[in-house]
């Protein structure tokens, strides 16, 4: 590994400084003020790009926030970083590798170059290898070892292998016309046993996907898989029944795998920056080759804005900045990711991994503490159900809580629906995206309750602050397209915040340690006997409950 020089620590950059300086000054400017003081701040405080609009006006800032934090930006290095992620340098310094995801969407031509050798041509083979196959399964030349067709998918993998193509799955659900995926990535028999619910081995595919084939929970669930289709169709259909996604060719063939049934990616995708590469073969086979590459478009355009749009317009570098801002100035611990969407229901649990595994980090590439708050913690659900659980919190609660709204202008209508019926139906639903983000923006105080009546011992309870920022994010349709670009959209933003907070957005060492010891206790549990001191080596508390659960576990 080479180790990147040390930095200046930020909180003794002067840019740093200013943005604390600036942030105590605007202590009491509310967004009220802020908006009656600029009646155009709406449509000024937003950006566009490869078909999303970002309205920024919502959150705490003004003209010089934004100033002194593309200063920032600079500062760190922001630009070059860019420049470098694109041009194949080692940006993942601990694992000594170039991060190059841009180049799993790139057009076909292009040249990425990563430790002297171009990478498009290798991921274009791939990509027609998967569509191939994508055709001969939906046409059905591909079948199960009886010669049925294919008509179930079941992808077996684990976060980065699962959690992309899972919320890309639901997302493009409107657009499925082959097999509709299912997934599986809890090592819980009950998801593996929910997964293959109703279905006919004689007609299920397997995707194992791992990039290192060596998660316990994949390979656990693989081999169960196995065995369940073994025991209806014998050993000789897992060739006809299994195909794998990994970069572990071996690895591959040690669990009965024939490399012609693989579909390879490269150590230089991150398993969270994936869902593009083969990992979507499930989000193929089920919308299509066609389908597939303008989600890549989708992609590949706001990698092109990303590259190219100045600071000041770039919608990636524009939301990491908020994002700073929010949770080191203004204290913000956790963003609430919204969609009003219904289909975006799994994109939550996906920013999740996207945002906490790369920037849940405590020091910096050169291996020194970060001396201010880094990732803050993602969660959400989508409008309007959110409203009617967690939104009192974000209206009334003590803690500030930046919010994510993510919308479309246009519904997607089944057919045999009422169009019009749906359009009015959808009018509600971003009816109350735009009022929650109002609300959380401009609340009400108590002159506006008193004068509309309210009990005077219920002013201070339906009193509502406001001041609590939000971004919307509006695109015309959920498409293959607009999903491609909303998720390199995060994923850049991403990159960008962990640039300024100087970490290896592209490493996850935190989760090692997890998984030694599990691997540890699973072999303590399956020792003989009951209480014996198979669990000596634990502190108090872990070997009481080893012990408890030995003893109790029946079997
Ligand atoms: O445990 C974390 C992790 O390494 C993720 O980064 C990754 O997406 C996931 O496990 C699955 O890994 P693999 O694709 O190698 O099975």
């Amino acid at each position: 590994m080479t180790v990147p020089a040390n930095r200046t620590p930020l909180t003794q950059r002067p840019e740093w400084q200013a943005l604390a300086t600036h942030a105590r000054a605007q202590v009491g400017t509310t967004l009220r003020q802020r908006f009656a003081a600029d009646p155009r701040r709406g449509e000024r405080m937003v950006a566009e790009g490869a078909g999303w609009y970002l309205d920024y006006s919502k959150q705490r800032i003004d003209d010089d926030t934004l100033r002194l934090l593309l200063a920032l930006a600079d500062a760190c290095g922001v630009g070059e970083r860019i420049g470098a992620m694109f041009a194949g340098a080692h940006v993942n310094a601990t694992e000594d590798r170039p991060a190059l995801h841009v180049a799993l969407r790139a057009p076909a031509g292009t040249r990425i170059v990563a430790d002297g050798a171009d990478v498009v041509a290798g991921v274009q083979d791939v990509l027609a290898r998967m569509e191939a196959f994508a055709r001969d399964v939906r046409e059905g030349r591909w079948t199960g070892a009886t010669g049925r067709r294919v008509r179930h998918v079941v992808n077996i993998g684990i976060g980065g292998s699962d959690l992309g193509p899972a919320m890309a799955a639901r997302a493009l659900r409107h657009y499925v016309d082959g097999p509709r995926p299912r997934f599986v990535s809890n090592v819980d028999p009950a998801a593996l046993r929910e997964a293959l619910d109703g279905l006919d081995p004689a007609e299920t595919l397997f995707i194992v996907c791992s990039k290192t084939f060596t998660t316990q929970e994949t390979l656990v669930n693989a081999a169960a898989a196995r065995a369940w289709c073994v025991a209806a169709l014998g050993e000789a259909a897992v060739a006809r029944h299994f195909v794998a996604v990994s970069t572990n060719e071996e690895g591959v063939r040690a669990f009965g795998i024939e490399p012609a049934h693989m579909f390879g990616f490269w150590d230089w995708v991150g398993g969270r920056y994936s869902m593009d590469s083969a990992i979507g073969l499930s989000t193929m086979l089920a919308v299509g080759p066609a389908r597939f590459r303008e989600l890549l478009d989708g992609f590949h355009a706001m990698d092109a804005h990303f590259r190219s749009a100045p600071p000041e317009a770039n919608l990636p570098v524009l939301m990491a900045l908020l994002a700073i801002w929010n949770n080191d100035f203004l204290g913000a611990q956790t963003v609430a990711v919204l969609p009003y969407a219904q289909d975006l229901a799994r994109f939550p649990a996906y920013l999740q991994q996207l945002a906490m595994e790369s920037n849940g980090k405590r020091v910096t590439a050169s291996g020194e503490r970060v001396d201010v708050q880094t990732c803050p913690v993602y969660w959400g659900e989508p409008g309007t159900n959110g409203q009617h659980s967690f939104y009192q919190l974000l209206h009334q609660g003590t803690r500030l809580v930046a919010c994510d709204f993510i919308g479309f202008c246009q519904p997607l209508p089944a057919p045999g629906e009422d169009a019009d019926d749906v359009r009015r139906r959808h009018d509600l639903l971003m009816a109350n995206l735009f009022a929650q983000g109002e609300a959380l923006a401009f609340g009400r105080d108590a002159v506006q309750l008193r004068a509309q009546g309210t009990p005077e011992a219920l002013v201070a309870h339906k009193t509502c602050p406001g001041d609590r920022p939000s971004i919307t994010l509006l695109a015309d349709r959920l498409t293959p397209h607009s999903l491609g670009a909303l998720v390199a959209l995060y994923e850049h933003a991403v990159f960008v915040q962990g640039t300024i907070w100087g970490i290896d957005s592209f490493d996850q060492w935190g989760v090692e340690l997890g998984k030694q010891l599990a691997r540890a206790t699973e072999a303590e549990l399956a020792a003989p006997g009951v209480d014996g001191d198979a669990a000596a080596g634990h502190d108090s508390s872990t070997r009481t409950l080893i012990r408890r659960y030995r003893q109790r576990r029946g079997g």
